[in-house]
């Protein structure tokens, strides 16, 4: 049980404007925007694809405004296959988060297992035409793409507690067993099956946040998610004893943040905040 008590703040709003939080009081960001018009989650959410690069430079924009310097950002995303066009997704969010400032550190190659249930398996054409230009790959993977407002200040650790540290320490046996080291990270999906809390929200497993919250964050800090959805990042920076920063455009996904965040059962109503905001959507 970690000592440090968390506060864990949900908007129901949209953030390209998160006005609720001060300047440079974030020290990490994990999120996954919306998949662009994506088939099974998200069809037709955006008029273009201008209008979804128009969302992310605004988010971006006042990412950098809300995030503390030196920290990091990372934005789990793919480029994405609509009505057979593939759109630039990772390049473009790339070059958004560069312009608004931020430093591309890192890719982390996310794959999914094998077996993954909910992909189209495009693969098959070769097996029905087993000649030249019939190939069209299986996507098991995402991207999970790392940036940095400038430089970290080392010296930084001289002003924390041993306590801290010692609740900061990052678990060096899963590190090395599981490959935390490597720029490819095999985490098993959540899987579309049955009912669950996740359903039509495309949300991702919670060891994407609870690696990068212990590599990127030290205990009693505070992590965002701009596109928060089920609630996953906020969970586990909660699970973590990290304090939390969620917007989310849907007000209708109140109920199942609340379960995430075990609200519902008292385990911690004290220090989870909602507030809506009266906002247009995306
Ligand atoms: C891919 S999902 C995030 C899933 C989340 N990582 C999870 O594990 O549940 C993206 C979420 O962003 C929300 N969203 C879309 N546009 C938004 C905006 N402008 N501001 C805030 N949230 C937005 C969607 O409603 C959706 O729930």
């Amino acid at each position: 049980m970690l000592p440090m008590s968390t506060t864990h703040r949900i908007v129901f709003g949209n953030c390209r404007s998160m006005k609720e939080i001060p300047d440079e009081s974030i020290q990490l960001m994990v999120t996954s925007p919306p998949y662009y018009n994506a088939p099974f989650d998200y069809p037709n959410m955006f008029k273009d694809y201008d209008e979804f690069l128009g969302l992310i430079r605004d988010f971006s924009q006042e990412l950098y405004r809300v995030m503390a310097p030196g920290r990091i950002g990372c934005i789990v995303a793919d480029d994405m296959l609509v009505k057979g066009e593939r759109y630039p997704v990772i390049a473009d969010v790339t070059r958004l988060m560069l312009d608004s400032g931020f430093r591309y550190r890192d890719r982390i190659v996310w794959v999914k297992p094998k077996g993954y249930v909910r992909i189209s398996r495009r693969s098959g054409v070769v097996m029905q035409h087993p000649y030249p230009m019939y190939f069209y790959p299986d996507n098991i993977q995402e991207s999970i793409l790392i940036f940095q407002k400038g430089r970290f200040d080392y010296s930084y650790l001289q002003k924390l507690t041993s306590t801290v540290l010692e609740e900061s320490k990052i678990p060096l046996l899963d590190y090395n067993t599981e490959g935390w080291y490597m720029t490819v990270w095999n985490i098993t999906n959540v899987l579309p099956l049955g009912k669950r809390l996740e359903k039509g929200i495309a949300a991702f497993p919670e060891e994407i946040p609870r690696r990068l919250i212990r590599l990127f964050s030290y205990a009693g800090e505070t992590v965002l998610d701009p596109f928060l959805g089920s609630g996953t990042t906020s969970k586990v920076a909660m699970d973590l004893g990290r304090s939390s920063w969620g917007y989310e455009i849907d007000p209708g996904l109140r109920q199942r943040i609340e379960t995430k965040l075990g609200v519902d059962q008292g385990a911690s109503p004290e220090n989870v905040e909602f507030q809506t905001r009266e906002d247009e959507r995306t």
